[in-house]
């Protein structure tokens, strides 16, 4: 279904790993399934602490996204999204660089996964 590459200095490599169709719950979710370690507490898109910055590595335009109402909250006050990109996102369908892996659905597209 899609490749997501997870990327961090707290990895000695790059990691690319292939999400199939039973892995659609989350990006977090993913990352547990292989052993990525990114951080996470509540998953429950309240925390904050599985934000990562996710890239579209097709060359496609990204698809488009459904911020939760939890992302646009906890992102905002992280400070790592601002109202100009939340609209972009729910205007314009293009997708802001930070997201809560515990919110993220991973689709048909390949991606890549900073924390
Ligand atoms: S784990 Fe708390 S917001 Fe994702």
């Amino acid at each position: 279904m899609a490749n997501v590459t997870f990327s961090s200095p707290r990895m000695k490599k790059d990691v690319t790993v292939y999400a199939t169709a039973g892995d659609t719950h989350t990006l977090l979710a993913v990352a547990k399934n292989h052993r990525i370690p990114v951080d996470f507490e509540c998953q429950n898109g309240e925390c904050g602490s599985c934000a990562v910055q996710v890239s579209v590595l097709s060359g496609k335009r990204p698809l488009g996204v459904m911020l939760t109402e939890k992302e646009k909250t906890v992102l905002t006050l992280a400070g790592r999204i601002t109202k100009e990109q939340i609209a972009d996102a729910e205007v314009n369908d293009i997708p802001p660089p930070w997201r809560l892996a515990c919110q993220f659905i991973v689709r048909h597209e390949d991606i890549l996964v900073k924390f």
